[in-house]
Parts: structure tokens; sequence; C-alpha cells
């Protein structure tokens, strides 16, 4: 993919490694500029006519409604598959065939599927473009470009920034789409997770053939003083063997008063959420709580990438 937002159309979109600096800000460019559009008109008709077929066979929240209202802030229309076992996916239908299905129908296919790679297997059958939504424990770009927006949004700066990622960096796929997002900046990493969650093996590979510095600890309380971005993550239950390995891990992090007495009066706190402990309700006013942000954020993103994707950005 080369840099210009034209260069777009038509694309697929599975991998944060598509992306480089020139990219990033035409993507930011058109999400800020979507954002005062909504602001201001609620929409507008750009994708009109544009059908997306929303595609979820692992739970959503987020990531799902806010494509659906991405594609209708923009005109456009959405056919919902949430709940695949009511559709022929049941029956035993192929991936491959659930998607030659759904281009008949769609303009573009967001797909999210527990099994790595399944969006790029999407991606080869399909003509129209696909949107990884993630896909287990491999990427999730769009989440991605939604972080490191709201980083930017909230910073103004994203070089130079020491990034604080915490909690399950083994099976977190928004922490590696991030990770090497980042690594097209000159930021510095703090990977805090206990023994069993560090980042695979491919990341940290990606991260050390770049230069970056970067540390490994099991300690937040330690380095939670030199965090401008403190990224935490839910432990991800699902993707346990072993539940009682689970349960031993799941309480290990939590971001609370305390320990926001240490952090920097400059900075900020991200999640991609859902949060099932990891922060403590009492630092959602804080002013440094910048995971609402997150999620307002994400459907600006969403209509940058669909109006590039679809040629009207
Ligand atoms: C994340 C995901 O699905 O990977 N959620 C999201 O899309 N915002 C994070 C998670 O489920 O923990």
């Amino acid at each position: 993919m080369t840099n210009t937002i034209e260069s777009f159309a038509g694309e697929d979109i599975l991998s944060v490694n598509q992306f480089d600096r020139a990219s990033l800000n035409a993507v930011f460019g058109i999400a800020h500029e979507m954002r005062i559009l909504v602001e201001r008109f609620g929409g507008a008709e750009l994708l009109q006519g544009k059908i997306l077929a929303n595609l979820f066979y692992e739970p959503s929240t987020r990531t799902s409604s806010s494509f659906t209202a991405a594609m209708q802030r923009l005109g456009g229309q959405v056919i919902p598959i949430n709940n695949v076992q009511y559709s022929s996916v049941s029956k035993g239908e192929s991936l491959p065939d659930t998607i030659r299905t759904l281009e008949c129908y769609a303009d573009v296919i967001v797909i999210r599927h527990p099994d790595v790679g399944a969006a790029a297997t999407a991606a080869f059958y399909a003509k129209k473009p696909v949107i990884n939504a993630g896909d287990g424990v491999g990427e999730h770009p769009t989440q991605a470009l939604l972080d490191l927006f709201t980083v930017q949004e909230e910073l103004q700066q994203i070089d130079e920034l020491k990034v604080v990622m915490v909690g399950d960096l083994r099976y977190g796929r928004t922490v590696h789409s991030l990770t090497k997002l980042l690594l097209n900046y000159n930021v510095s990493f703090v990977f805090v997770s206990p023994e069993i969650l560090r980042l695979p093996a491919d990341v940290i590979d990606a991260v050390n053939a770049s230069g970056h510095s970067y540390s490994q600890v099991e300690d937040l309380h330690s380095v939670i003083g030199e965090a401008d971005v403190l990224y935490m993550t839910r432990v991800q239950r699902e993707r346990f063997t072993d539940l009682a390995e689970y349960d031993r891990v799941k309480d290990f992090f939590v971001v609370d008063s305390e320990l926001m007495s240490q952090a920097k009066e400059k900075m900020i706190v991200m999640h991609p959420l859902p949060r099932v402990g990891e922060i403590s309700y009492a630092i959602d006013d804080d002013p440094r709580a910048a995971y609402f942000s997150q999620m307002r954020n994400g459907m600006y993103i969403r209509m940058a990438l669909l109006a590039a994707l679809l040629g009207k950005a």
C-alpha cells in the first residue's frame, strides 16, 4: 500500500503492517474531519447506496456497533451477522462460502473470527474489501488505529512518549497491533505482565528488529511514574485452556487512586475495553482517563477507513 489516501480504495485492512507514518497521518486527518462532520451535522451521505456486512464470530459491543454507526452516519447500510449460530455457519458452511455469499450483497465486509489469519483467508476469497475486526490472538488493526489516534488527540504527540502496556500481552490482540504500529514512531516501551503472559515471539522480534528500547517487568508500581501512556488490558479468559491458570493471573494489575497518585500529571490511561476489574471506577472522572475517548474515536476512525476503502475519502 502506498501512502496517499486514494490508494486505500478497494484495499483490505488485515494488519497494521500496511500502515506507515504518512498513511497514518492521512487516516487521522480524515478521522478528525469525520468528528467535525458528526458534531455539526450528525454525518454525511458519502456512502449512500453502499452496504457493509458485519460478520462477527466472536462477541463484540464496541467494534461491531461502531462499524454499524460509522456506516450509517455516512449514509450507508449494514447487514448485521452478530449471531453466527443463527446463520448458515451453524449448518457447517465454510468461511469461503459465507464470504462469497456476503459479497454478493455488500460492498465491504468486516469480520471478527477466533482463528488467526481468518480475515486474510476471507480477503483471499473476496473481491470486495475485507476489514479485520480481530482474528483470534492475532491482530486488531482498526483498534490500534483508534488507539494511536487517541494518543495523538489527547497528548498532541506520539514521538518521545514512554508507553507502558499492562496485562495480557500474550493473548491481547490489541496490544500486538498497537505495539507494531507504534514502531513507526520514536517511542519506548515497558511491557508489564506476569511471566506467562509476555508478548509473543513475533511481536518482541519486531520490537527488537526496529531497535526501539523496551523492558519487560512484572511490577506496575515500579514503572507507573514513567508512563506517558498507560495501556491496560483484560486477561483474555477465552484464550486459556487451563482456567486455574487464568484465576492465578487475572487480578495481577489494578489501576486505582493509589496507583494514579504516583503517575505523572500529564499522562493518559487507556483500555480497549471491556474492563473486568483492571481499572477502578473511581478513575473514570480523572482527567487522565482516556478510555471513553477511545470508544468515541473508534467511530471516527472507522468512518475514515470505510470512506477510504470505498473510494470516497
Ligand atoms: C478488544 C478485543 O476484542 O480484542 N475489544 C475491543 O475490540 N475493543 C479487547 C478485549 O476483548 O479485551
